[in-house]
């Protein structure tokens, strides 16, 4: 059975690893290129974009792939509307890995929001100190709010910089946990988070580490996916495919 992983997460490295070990599949695990050193992969990695759906739908006739696994982050939106549409023009079975959300507990203060713009709204107009914790192609707007200082963590360095008299960079990669997040929103005496609702265990540090310092966090509101089959966990996504290929055995396929 061949099969192409849409990836980029932690959860998709996981899975290409399980995968491999079985011996049972050959997996293709694709990136989309965006970091300068990416992490070694147990699959074999193509890397780049198909160019929208119709590339994709060609990707997998060309690769006879019998089935599409999207395990891309819940907020690579434009990357699961592709992979969605390229399953319904090819008709390869799809499947979804996602992550559950973040549910708000006790003690969280959190602000959601709909869109970075209404995220750099909720900062308001007195200077804050505030802990960016976004991609580095969704921070460009925090430039309209130059009054705050940003500290902005991210895998590669974020160039351009952040048109604003006051920003530090730190260049690092998940997973974070609670108490070097609780160290580094001290040390930087952050006094708000901008988050993503990723959910999973790398990056829910931050989280913690917020709520442990009775801070608010601006968190941004997973946008819409494609209705399409989904599991939650690594190990739901074994279990699926093994039932995938017992019917395609028992339909002599
Ligand atoms: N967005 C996040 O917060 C976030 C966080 C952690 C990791 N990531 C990972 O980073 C990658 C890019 O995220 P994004 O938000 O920029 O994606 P996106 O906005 O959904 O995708 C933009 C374009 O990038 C290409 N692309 C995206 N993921 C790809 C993949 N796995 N393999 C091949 N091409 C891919 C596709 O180009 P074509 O249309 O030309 O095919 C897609 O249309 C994804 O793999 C994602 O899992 C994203």
């Amino acid at each position: 059975m061949k099969i192409l992983i849409l990836g980029g997460t932690a959860e998709s490295r996981a899975l290409a690893g399980q995968l491999a070990v079985t011996g049972r599949f050959d997996v293709m695990l694709s990136l989309a290129g965006r970091t300068a050193k990416p992490l070694a992969q147990p699959a074999p990695v193509r890397s780049g974009g198909f160019g929208g759906a119709e590339g994709l739908a060609g990707y997998l006739r060309d690769k006879n792939i019998d089935v599409l696994i999207d395990a891309t982050h819940p907020y690579a939106d434009a990357i699961s509307v592709n992979a969605a549409r390229a399953a319904a023009l090819t008709g390869v079975p799809l499947v979804a890995l996602r992550r559950p959300v973040w549910e708000r507990t006790q003690g969280d203060q959190w602000i959601e929001v709909e869109s970075i713009a209404a995220a750099v709204a909720a900062l308001g107009q007195a200077p804050r100190r505030v802990f960016l914790a976004l991609g580095r192609k969704e921070i460009e707007p925090f430039a309209e709010a130059p009054q705050h200082t940003y500290l902005v963590r991210s895998v590669d360095p974020v160039d351009p910089p952040l048109a604003v008299p006051h920003a530090i960079y730190l260049t690092a990669r998940g997973p974070f946990r609670e108490t070097e997040d609780r160290a580094l929103l001290e040390r930087h005496r952050i006094d708000v988070v901008v988050a993503k609702n990723s959910g999973g265990e790398a990056s829910y540090g931050k989280i913690a580490a917020a709520r442990a310092l009775h801070l608010p966090v601006i968190i941004l509101k997973r946008p819409a996916l494609p209705e399409v089959e989904s599991v939650e966990t690594v190990d739901e996504l074994l279990d699926w495919l093994d039932h995938a290929v017992t019917s395609a055995a028992s339909r002599g396929v």
